[in-house]
């Protein structure tokens, strides 16, 4: 019998998973890998067993898989930020695309996904205009969690945070612990045209709030409140999401400030914004109030709580978009968008895999797959964005 950690196995890796972590088959055990690639040959060690599962680290490289490269980042591995760096640039978009699809089959039980071609954003590195920082007041440590730990891994120099979120970095670590807030345990930055944004605020290298144009709109927000990490990609994810759409009534579910609002507020005679953040909220309203837009509504409210409240009484909803967190959308939201039935449906998910569980059921409802879309959002990590456009069976 395996222990853990005691045994070295040899395994060739034979695709990416979801998740980002290498599929191995030997002695009738399944593997899964961390920071493999596809095709590598390695001797691994077994950290944890899960049910039918072995989760494994590398220990040895036999043999490199055609698409390794050497990970620029020196803390790549003991940091629990990057998880692609191992790979090509195009090895990572290629598998993104595959991990997309392999969901699509086996979770959303779609027998041919159409094929996916990954949008690369401009920059592959230095891109990342959000994250949150990890703090060990007692360690000095300043940094992202380390893999599968909670202990604080100090990273001093963060090759995929944007140049100026890069310099926010040195400067925090650079604050003596008595100018730090007590307690602190993390801090959440976050960028736009005008500066940076803190969560907790101190020190004066920062502006309590900041904005951000796209395609014409700008929006505002400070660190409290969600915005998306890659901002090089906001304009065709946008303009993919909101395809020529028009009509009477939009919903714009967990609508975070307002990026897609403002947008649908331009082509809908009323747009209703769903967002349970209060600081998120706020500021759509300001977004929209800002773009004099008033033809639209933000309710402060979980998504489930308000369509409950509110799904009798609506009417004729024309479009929906939905960009909800990781886990997706609880199964009462799909249950009520079914039921509203609108002619369109845009979902804009960071999870392929609660994304797939949920357009099985949207799919099974009375929709049909229109079109789908990848952004790589997040290079050099396994995450990726897709956005996927479904039509009522009564109009396709
Ligand atoms: C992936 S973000 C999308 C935000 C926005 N669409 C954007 O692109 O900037 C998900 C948003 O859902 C909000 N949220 C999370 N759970 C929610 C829930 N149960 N009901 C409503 N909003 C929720 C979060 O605060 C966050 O703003």
């Amino acid at each position: 019998m395996q222990t853990e950690n005691t045994v070295s196995l040899e395994v060739e890796i034979e695709r990416i998973l979801p998740g980002g972590v290498g599929l191995a088959h030997t002695e009738g055990m399944t593997i899964f890998v961390a920071l493999a690639a596809p095709g590598d040959r390695l001797t691994v060690t077994i950290d944890r067993v899960q049910g039918n599962v072995s989760f494994a680290s590398i220990k040895e490289i036999l043999t490199p898989s055609p698409v390794r490269v050497e990970p620029p980042c020196p803390y790549f591995g003991s940091c629990g930020g990057c998880d692609f760096q191992q790979m090509t640039y195009e090895a990572q978009l290629a598998n993104k695309a595959e991990i997309i699809r392999d969901c699509l089959r086996r979770i959303a039980s779609l027998e041919k996904p159409p094929d996916i071609a990954a949008v690369p954003p401009p920059k592959e590195w230095r891109y990342r205009a959000r994250a949150t920082w990890q703090v060990d007041q007692e360690q000095d440590s300043v940094g992202y969690y380390e893999r599968a730990s909670r202990r604080v891994c100090d990273v001093a120099d963060c090759a995929v945070l944007v140049p100026v979120l890069q310099t926010t970095l040195e400067q925090v670590r650079a604050t003596p612990p008595d100018a730090l807030p007590d307690g602190l345990k993390h801090i959440d930055v976050v960028v736009g045209d005008d500066g940076v944004s803190l969560a907790p605020e101190f020190a004066d290298f920062h502006t309590s709030e900041v904005s951000l144009k796209v395609l014409d709109e700008v929006y505002r927000y400070n660190a409290e409140a969600f915005f998306q990490i890659n901002q090089d990609l906001l304009a065709p994810v946008i303009a993919t999401a909101l395809p020529n759409v028009t009509g009477e009534t939009a919903l714009d579910l967990y609508c975070g400030v307002g990026l897609f609002t403002i947008p649908l507020a331009r082509r809908f005679s009323r747009v209703l914004g769903i967002e349970a953040n209060p600081v998120a909220s706020r500021f759509a309203r300001r977004n929209l109030q800002q773009a004099q837009l008033g033809n639209s509504r933000i309710f402060t409210s979980t998504v489930t709580e308000w369509l409950r409240a509110n799904v009798r009484t609506l009417g004729s909803v024309d479009f929906i978009l939905l960009d909800p967190p990781r886990a997706g959308a609880e199964s009462t939201v799909i249950k009520s968008i079914l039921d509203l039935h609108p002619k369109r449906i845009s979902y804009v998910s960071c999870d392929p895999a609660t994304l797939a569980r949920d357009l099985k059921k949207l799919l099974a409802g009375g929709y049909t797959l229109d079109s789908i879309a990848a952004f790589d959002m997040f290079p050099q990590t396994h995450h990726v964005e897709t956005a996927v456009q479904l039509i009522s069976e009564d109009i396709s």
